[in-house]
């Protein structure tokens, strides 16, 4: 077994565990359900690879030291108060309404410069055997965030697996998009169908984190059902929910947001507390699930400055916003 030193945003488990115990009642009987299936993990050893992923109940994940050092938001909060613009733009609509969506059976069709185009069944991509949890902030770009203890698989690994050729440099996701199901995309907010786009070595850095689950369970549909992107260094429109797409590319993929308003939304999107939203501040925060009032200072690519200032060595972080 390797044991690998924590990285610096990363706490070892004896400083997790006594944050856990300051969680409300429901918070710790999900934080224990998760534990108790991951003591499980290991027995499934020389059992076939991959299984059906299921679409509800709990989910075994094995605990990784990745973790924040603030408290979890509850979990009311992080499946109440959303944005799946697809579902409409208030923040309770996608509780309300993406319910419709269908998540199964799930493939993904993987196009572009890569060796191997074609689909792939959700199963195929993601063993949910072996799933990990990592506790992450996600900072919107409205200046909130919330901690949210994801369940899912990193993503460089299954880049690699979709062996993008040598000439691609980009990596396009793309949201499914079923008019039937999906009573937002009747109005032309964004450029229907959401996409999002990363540079292959984004794409590969450690944290970046494909989710299935959240809090123990499967990943409810309004937080991007069944499989979405969690990118915890860049605002949260970066991690786009819900991917039935994957495309690699030589030059930079457009992006829906970067689309819609360029002089606000960058394709990097990294978060920034030194450059201000052209309509507001993003040097603090409001805490989802806090008092009314309590902000954090912003930090610096979310806190993960140490992991991915140097995929940006020479870039001017304003200008390449
Ligand atoms: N993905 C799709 N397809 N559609 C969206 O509207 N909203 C983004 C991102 N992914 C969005 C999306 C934004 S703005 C944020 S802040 C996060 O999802 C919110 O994720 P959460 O609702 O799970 O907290």
């Amino acid at each position: 077994m390797i044991r690998r030193k924590n990285a610096d945003w990363q706490l070892s488990n004896e400083l997790v565990t006594p944050k856990r115990a300051f969680l409300n009642r429901r918070q710790i009987m999900q934080g224990m359900a998760v534990a108790g299936v991951t003591s499980l993990a290991g027995c499934g050893q020389g059992e076939a690879l991959a299984r059906q992923a299921p679409t509800d109940g709990q989910l075994s994940a094995r605990s990784t030291g990745y973790a924040v050092a603030d408290d979890l938001t509850p979990y009311e909060a992080v499946t109440g108060y959303n944005n799946f613009y697809e579902f409409g733009l208030g923040k309770g609509d996608p509780a309300r309404y993406a319910s419709a969506m269908t998540t199964s059976p799930w493939s993904i069709e993987v196009s572009g410069l890569t060796d191997i185009p074609r689909n792939y069944a959700l199963e195929e991509l993601v063993d949910f055997d072996a799933l990990e949890e990592r506790i992450y902030r996600l900072r919107c770009v409205e200046a909130w965030s919330m901690v949210i203890p994801w369940i899912g698989v990193p993503l460089g690994p299954i880049i690699d697996r979709l062996a993008p050729s040598g000439d691609a440099r980009y990596v396009q996701f793309e949201t499914y998009l079923n008019r039937s199901e999906m009573r937002g995309v009747r109005f032309p907010v964004l450029d229907w169908p959401y996409v999002e786009g990363l540079r292959l070595d984004e794409a590969r850095n450690d944290l970046a984190f494909l989710a299935v689950g959240l809090y123990g369970e499967v990943l409810p549909n309004q937080n991007g059902a069944p499989i979405r992107l969690v990118v915890p260094w860049k605002y949260g429109y970066k991690s786009i929910k819900s991917i039935s797409k994957i495309r690699f590319t030589a030059e930079q993929p457009d992006t829906s947001w970067n689309l819609s308003a360029p002089n606000e939304y960058g394709f990097y999107s990294n978060v920034n507390p030194n450059r201000a939203h052209p309509r507001w501040s993003q040097e603090t925060e409001r805490v989802i699930g806090g008092g009314l009032l309590e902000r954090r200072q912003t930090d610096m690519f979310n806190g993960y400055e140490d992991q991915v200032a140097a995929l940006y060595d020479g870039m001017d972080l304003i200008e390449n916003h």
